[in-house]
């Protein structure tokens, strides 16, 4: 199954990617098609008293669409890869998870997202957790080296979404758990919308049809234990909204196991 449009430039796609996330990582204040920061994260779901334990300035431009931590259960000791970890909120998050004996490791193309998420590490003193530059359809991680991997609002930004699913598996050992929030359609979307690569930035183009979607984890290997609708997450520009209705462009969280 191609999850890439034919007709989809995407050197111009990872190229308006980056751009807007340069801009989450470094003027996080500015309107997006999408909200950011604490008050998006609280409303999804991530506990407050968690939040005030990390970096401010990485929740600042969170851009996570879910909460999945209650079905991630990280434990302490525990290997974690972040795929997209952009400013590094989840990653910090799942550091204080993991604690002193664990390890996380946070994966972003964009420079400006994994150097802010680095500094702030090393101005936090957080020891536990290191920020990669690299693509998460060719993860710069060790085989069988995690015991979890998780993603917010990440996948759907990808062509080549299969690639990133063998990838979650590779790296993942048996018995290892992928958790993540994402975006799905009820219904394939049109040409005129995957091929808008400004819609696609802001994590509606790219969305693949959920009954797809499902099918490409459990192609790569994966059992879903669980799934559920992230209702609290909306796109707040009038486009992104409308597409959002009209294609039954959702939040979702999921939880899976590679046996
Ligand atoms: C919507 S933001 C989410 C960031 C972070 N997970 C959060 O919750 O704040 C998407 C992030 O994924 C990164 N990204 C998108 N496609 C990627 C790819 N193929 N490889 C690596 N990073 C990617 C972007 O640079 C951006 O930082």
């Amino acid at each position: 199954m191609s999850t890439t449009s034919r007709t989809l430039d995407t050197q111009e796609l990872e190229q308006r990617v980056k751009d807007m996330y340069r801009e989450v990582a470094e003027e996080p204040e500015k309107e997006f098609h999408f909200e950011t920061g604490r008050a998006l994260a609280e409303r999804l779901g991530y506990p407050s008293d968690e939040l005030d334990a990390i970096p401010g300035p990485s929740i600042d431009s969170f851009a996570g669409v879910g909460y999945y931590f209650d079905l991630a259960a990280i434990q302490p000791g525990e290997s974690v890869i972040d795929l997209g970890s952009g400013s590094g909120t989840d990653s910090f998050l799942a550091a204080g998870h993991v604690g002193d004996e664990g390890h996380v490791i946070g994966i972003d193309m964009t420079d400006a997202q994994s150097a802010k998420a680095t500094r702030l590490a090393r101005e936090y003193g957080v020891e536990n957790v290191d920020f990669r530059h690299g693509y998460i359809e060719q993860t710069p991680v060790e085989t069988g080296s995690a015991d979890v991997v998780i993603s917010n609002g990440v996948i759907n930004l990808s062509p080549e979404k299969t690639k990133v699913f063998a990838e979650a598996a590779r790296v993942l050992r048996r018995g290892g758990r992928l958790a993540i929030a994402d975006i799905v359609t009820s219904v394939q979307l049109p040409v005129g919308i995957t091929c808008d690569a400004s819609l696609w930035a802001a994590c509606i183009g790219g969305a693949m049809q959920r009954d797809d979607y499902r099918e490409a984890i459990e192609d790569a290997g994966f059992e879903i234990e669980n799934i559920r609708e992230n209702d609290q997450y909306r796109f707040v520009s009038e486009r992104a909204d409308s597409a959002t209705r009209k294609y039954g462009v959702k939040s979702v969280s999921l939880l899976t196991v590679k046996p």
